[in-house]
């Protein structure tokens, strides 16, 4: 089906998808791909023009449902089990014993993945936690995982995986944690039923505030999508959803301190994190 998108109607609409994502799309990397989706969108809908699209996505789509549509071909997904390792080394080494220690008995620790994209991301916290059982012999452990895509947040909850994306767990872990699905490697249900898993943009406050407050919150590799003023926003809305003490891991190439000044950095073991 050829439909017209022209120039103006990708303008129209990147800048829509940026107001209520955050994410900034460019003509050069995402038109054709925009194009493709409208193209099949168009067809699923029976319309045949930009303008009621539009029309139809910001007026008539009360449940958000198109909108997501939109939303699944635009996101990058990319993630897999133990990335940036290091990380949760530190977590379990460091963190958790400092804020353990600092709880008072009874008390949970929290912690947000945001965004969680397919689930690895908290996945790979519990499966570090199970291989440290240090901690979760002492203190209840929430682990809360969030994406804006609810397609990948499905995934998430289904739990099954190609083997590309395990390929840094030990045989060991693969046996343990893991049956065999279709090919495919299915985590177990107690890992599945260990994190809470909910579709949230982080861009909608009121959402991001029910979510309660979190003593360590990850927020790996989607700040790099957004552009400054958005990247503020968000972790400003991060700061206030943390326990005082409590600490922000980013990705390799996201840094707080060129986006906000309310965090302390904080060098541990070479990882870099920061705390409020
Ligand atoms: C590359 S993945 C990162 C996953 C994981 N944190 C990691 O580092 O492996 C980026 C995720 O950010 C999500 N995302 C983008 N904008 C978002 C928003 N406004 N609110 C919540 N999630 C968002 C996308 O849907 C995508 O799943």
């Amino acid at each position: 089906m050829h439909i017209e998108f022209s120039r103006e109607n990708f303008d129209k609409l990147s800048e829509y998808i940026y107001r209520k994502t955050g994410i900034s799309l460019s003509y050069e990397k995402h038109y054709e791909k925009l194009k493709k989706n409208l193209e099949l969108r168009f067809r699923v809908l029976k319309i045949d023009s930009f303008r009621k699209y539009f029309f139809l996505i910001r007026f008539e789509d009360k449940n958000g449902s198109e909108f997501q549509e939109l939303i699944s071909t635009i996101t990058v997904n990319e993630t897999y089990f133990y990335r940036e390792r290091y990380q949760f080394d530190v977590l379990v080494s460091d963190i958790l014993p400092e804020i353990h220690s600092k709880k008072r008995d009874g008390e949970n620790i929290r912690i947000l993945c945001s965004p969680c994209s397919s689930g690895e991301e908290p996945y790979s916290v519990a499966l570090y936690l199970l291989e440290d059982n240090e901690i979760i012999n002492k203190r209840d452990i929430e682990l809360v995982g969030i994406d804006i895509d609810n397609k990948i947040i499905e995934k998430a909850k289904e739990g099954l995986y190609t083997s590309r994306s395990l390929h840094l767990l030990s045989d060991k872990e693969r046996e343990s944690y893991f049956g065999k699905k279709m090919g495919n490697y299915e985590i177990i249900k107690d890992i599945r039923d260990a994190v809470d898993f909910r579709i949230v943009n982080v861009f909608d406050k009121d959402a991001m505030r029910k979510l309660g407050k979190f003593d360590v919150i990850f927020s790996r590799n989607m700040l790099i999508y957004f552009d400054d003023a958005s990247r503020k926003e968000v972790a400003t809305t991060f700061h206030e959803m943390l326990n005082s003490g409590g600490y922000i891991f980013l990705g390799h190439a996201e840094y707080m301190s060129r986006i906000v000044s309310i965090y302390t950095p904080v060098k541990i073991s070479n990882v870099l994190l920061y705390q409020k």
